[in-house]
């Protein structure tokens, strides 16, 4: 409804969300013709007006980022070195459960694309003596999180002799914790909390924006489009891809079907219409055959999902020869899996993740 003369408007529908027809073109009716606005937001601003205050806030201090390999802690990290890079250092805590690849590829990024000092902490044993016979999600998970914490913990002399430490938190987390606040550090689902001692200005420089304004401001910044496309990945990691006990072993095996699933799929291209996509080892064995021997062995779930938010997901509908390619190249190249499994299920009701 419309009252021109009143400037008062109103619809009673959800004109933001893509399945509404010509949403977006009401929208910006709304916000140009009638409400005054600009839309003079651009990339190239926020960097200079995001450079700018964060040198201010700064001033010589010493800046802490702890890095995941995720766009935003990327995007945080090239903000810093273009703002305060000699004053900044990186920690990136490697604890085993990342994608193939993954934790040598960000190693690659940071001494590539950013100036300040990266610091790996590599902690594989500690996290997977922790989750020894542990088979419980919800348990797993918690692990995870202390683990995190006991990590910072164990490197408490670099933590103390920094002033502020910057976060990767979004608009949408700011609206989810309520009123976050410049000064609380947010309960990260990722990192499970951060330690009270840990007296650290906390700095939030994405804290505006949602996901793809971080993704422009990345590309603006000159970050590669591996790192700034990159797929939402769980901060618990293949820990809550392998169902049952997480090994090495059993690492090792998901990581090398995900990463034959994930080839693939960028091979043909359909990576680009998938919002998510895995391989999860489930806790179950069966029989097969391979050559004259019997086998009995894991399973292999792929996971491949459309979605716009997290919120809710469809299963991506795969033409049956390309998943029964996929399945090949599982069952040939990857020691310990006899069988692949495609899942269908939509969100609700199942999860994106399945632990
Ligand atoms: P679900 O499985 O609940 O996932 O449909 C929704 C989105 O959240 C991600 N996810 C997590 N991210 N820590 C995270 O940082 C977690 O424990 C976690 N569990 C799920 C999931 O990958 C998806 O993008």
């Amino acid at each position: 409804m419309e009252n021109l003369s009143a400037k008062k408007f109103g619809v009673q529908f959800h004109p933001e969300v893509t399945h509404t027809p010509d949403g977006r073109e009401l929208l910006k009716t709304f916000l140009f013709n009638h409400a005054g606005l600009k839309g003079d937001w651009t990339p190239q601003n926020f960097i200079d007006d995001t450079l700018k205050s964060i040198r201010e806030t700064v001033g010589d201090g010493k800046v802490l980022c702890a890095v995941s390999g995720g766009v935003d802690s990327s995007v945080v990290a090239a903000l810093l070195s273009e703002s305060v890079g000699s004053q900044t250092t990186c920690v990136f805590v490697d604890h085993g459960l990342l994608r193939k690849g993954e934790a040598e590829q960000v190693h690659e990024t940071f001494t590539k694309t950013f100036h300040p000092n990266l610091i790996v902490i590599n902690a594989h044993d500690q996290f997977f003596s922790e989750l020894k016979g542990i088979t419980e999600p919800e348990q797993k998970r918690k692990i995870i999180g202390e683990n995190f914490v006991i990590c910072f913990e164990r490197n408490k002399a670099v933590l103390e002799s920094h002033d502020f430490l910057a976060q990767g938190t979004l608009y949408p987390d700011v609206i989810e914790s309520g009123s976050a606040t410049a000064s609380k550090i947010k309960t990260h689902h990722n990192v499970g909390g951060l330690p009270d001692w840990m007296k650290l200005k906390v700095i939030e420089p994405l804290r505006w924006l949602f996901k793809d304004e971080v993704r422009e401001v990345g590309r603006a910044l000159g970050l590669s489009s591996e790192v700034v496309d990159r797929e939402p990945f769980p901060g618990p990691g293949l820990g809550v891809r392998i169902l049952g006990e997480v090994t090495p072993e059993r690492v090792k095996i998901t990581q090398e079907a995900d990463w034959i699933f994930r080839e693939e799929l960028r091979k043909s291209g359909l990576n680009r219409g998938i919002w998510q996509s895995y391989a999860a080892l489930l806790d179950v064995r069966s029989v097969g055959v391979m050559g004259d021997e019997r086998t009995y062995e894991q399973p292999i779930v792929l996971r491949a999902v459309t979605s716009e938010d997290a919120m809710t997901a469809q299963a991506f509908p795969f033409a049956f020869e390309f998943l029964e390619h996929v399945a090949n190249r599982i069952v040939n190249e990857v020691d310990g899996v006899n069988r692949v499994l495609y899942d269908l299920t939509s969100k609700p009701p199942a999860t994106i993740e399945w632990e």
